[in-house]
């Protein structure tokens, strides 16, 4: 009976790592997951021609932020990134004229990241752009 006991503990144990490991989500996925809601919120703000908000030092971390798995930032990935964080300057400082053409040009930055390193956001990513 005890030993049935403690089988019963142990399994609860393991079941229950093996779940936080499966759950545990990588620094890079939780950044994208941000930066996939700012860019939700700024399209609303660009739709409106208002004013957007400046932003966004903490997408630097692009480049140090840990994936899921290390082949996700393959030998092109900081280009990407550059290229994608070159382009938020652009949008941050856009004219309100200019707003709608550098907004989908970062939504454009962003699918050519994820067209080599990471295909499954892609459906979604293009439905931000801005018609
Ligand atoms: C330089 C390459 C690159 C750029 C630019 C890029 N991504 Fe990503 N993205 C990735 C990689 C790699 C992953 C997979 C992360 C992982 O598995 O750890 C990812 C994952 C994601 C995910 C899924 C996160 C999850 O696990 O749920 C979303 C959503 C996403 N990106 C949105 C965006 C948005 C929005 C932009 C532009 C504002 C963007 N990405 C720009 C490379 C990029």
């Amino acid at each position: 009976m005890k030993v049935k006991g403690l089988f019963l503990v142990s399994l609860l144990v393991i079941v229950q790592i093996a779940w936080s490991g499966f759950r545990a989500e990588s620094e890079l996925s939780k950044l994208m997951r941000t930066m996939a809601n700012d860019m939700k919120r700024v399209r609303v703000k660009v739709q409106n021609g208002d004013k957007i908000p400046a932003f966004y030092k903490k997408y630097n971390r692009i480049h140090t932020a840990k994936p899921s798995v290390e082949s996700k930032k393959g030998e092109h990935y900081t280009e990407y990134a550059n290229v994608f964080l070159a382009q938020v300057d652009r949008f941050s400082i856009a004219e309100v004229s200019n707003q709608k053409l550098e907004y989908n040009n970062l939504v454009k930055t962003c699918i050519r990241c994820h067209e080599t390193y990471c295909p499954g956001p892609i459906s979604m990513l293009k439905k931000l752009q801005l018609p």
